[in-house]
């Protein structure tokens, strides 16, 4: 009887191992467990059985048919999980690095600066990169003799366009531009790449990118246009970040300076000439029709190549645009 019923119990769950999917899952239940099943079957020995047996024999049914169902979930569990992780897939094995993308390092620097001086009230504003000779010369009151007009220093275009359009060299463009289209009171920022025939080595390349500012209105002094470049600095470099302006000229300001800023250079602070800034002259005042007798302004314009570099320590302004990934990937 007993070993009947062992040999009954091996065979089915060996059965069960053997079904590999829902439909042979089935038929198994059905045919063990089901109410016309193997084990109902074997049910019909307890009437066989001597009163003597009964007791044990039904003990051992019982555990035989409990078994087997639990075998039989156990094995249902299996299966489902099995379809939901196709045979050959690991899943306790570590995924692919997925690389993620970055800013690039200037792009990630211009987007600083424009975010610092929008904090100060600077609204954004652009213009073409390709101008004409009243936008990048004269109104900025480069005279026409100018040598900045030179051919041999600007990217002019050929053909129909000749002489009359060429890659702006300065995003000084965007003052006029931005005085054009808004009445004063105004203050401006603008970020772009400008243009000048170099050849290409550690410290120039033929396209660059400045970061131009310009504020309008009435009674403005040095004092704002200083005030304003330091409190950019502590808020980009940080608060020990300091502000020296040393006389220069610029067609387009009076009184005109260079700027440095004191900055973390590698983590050690130093002096470092990042552009020039200056009063709006009037005669600039007069090109777009601002009186300058009601209004005053200060501009100022910086380079975002020299800043970066400067701070990352990068020796070849050419990396910057070489877009080789492994380089890229530190910053
Ligand atoms: N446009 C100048 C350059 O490219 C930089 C500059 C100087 C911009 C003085 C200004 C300024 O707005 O006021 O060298």
């Amino acid at each position: 009887m007993s070993t009947e019923l062992d040999s009954y119990e091996t065979d089915a769950a060996s059965q069960l191992a053997a079904c590999g999917d829902a439909a042979s899952l089935e038929a198994w239940r059905i045919a063990h467990l089901g109410t016309k099943g193997r084990l109902k079957g074997l049910m019909s020995l307890m009437k066989d059985a001597t009163p003597a047996e009964r007791p044990a024999l039904g003990q051992r049914l019982n555990a035989v048919k409990q078994k087997l169902e639990a075998a039989f979930e156990a094995r249902k569990a299996e299966l489902s999980s099995a379809r939901e992780a196709p045979r050959g897939i690991d899943l306790t094995e570590p995924g692919l690095d997925l690389a993620s993308g970055r800013r690039h390092v200037l792009t990630a620097t211009v987007d600083r600066i424009v975010e610092v001086f929008g904090r100060m009230g600077f609204e954004v504003a652009d213009g073409p990169e390709l101008e004409d000779e009243w936008h990048n010369f004269t109104a900025l009151n480069i005279p026409p003799e100018h040598p900045a007009r030179d051919r041999g220093d600007n990217f002019f275009l050929g053909g129909e366009a000749a002489g009359k359009l060429l890659l702006r060299t300065q995003t000084s463009t965007v003052q006029i531009r931005a005085m054009e289209s808004t009445p004063p009171p105004l203050r401006v920022v603008a970020v772009g790449r400008v243009y000048r025939p170099d050849d290409h080595d550690a410290t120039h390349y033929s396209m660059f990118h400045q970061v131009e500012g310009l504020a309008v209105d009435r009674g403005l002094t040095m004092v704002d246009l200083k005030s304003t470049l330091l409190g950019f600095a502590k808020a980009f470099f940080g608060p020990e970040a300091e502000v020296r302006m040393r006389p220069s000229f610029f067609p387009f300001t009076e009184p005109s300076a260079e700027v440095d800023m004191r900055m973390p250079v590698k983590g050690t602070w130093q002096w470092v000439e990042i552009g020039g800034c200056g009063m709006v002259d009037p005669a600039v005042f007069e090109s777009v029709g601002i009186d300058p007798e009601v209004w005053s302004g200060f501009a100022f314009g910086l380079g975002i190549e020299r800043v970066t570099m400067r701070r990352h320590g990068l020796g070849d302004i050419r990396r910057l645009f070489e877009n080789d990934a492994r380089f890229l990937r530190q910053f």
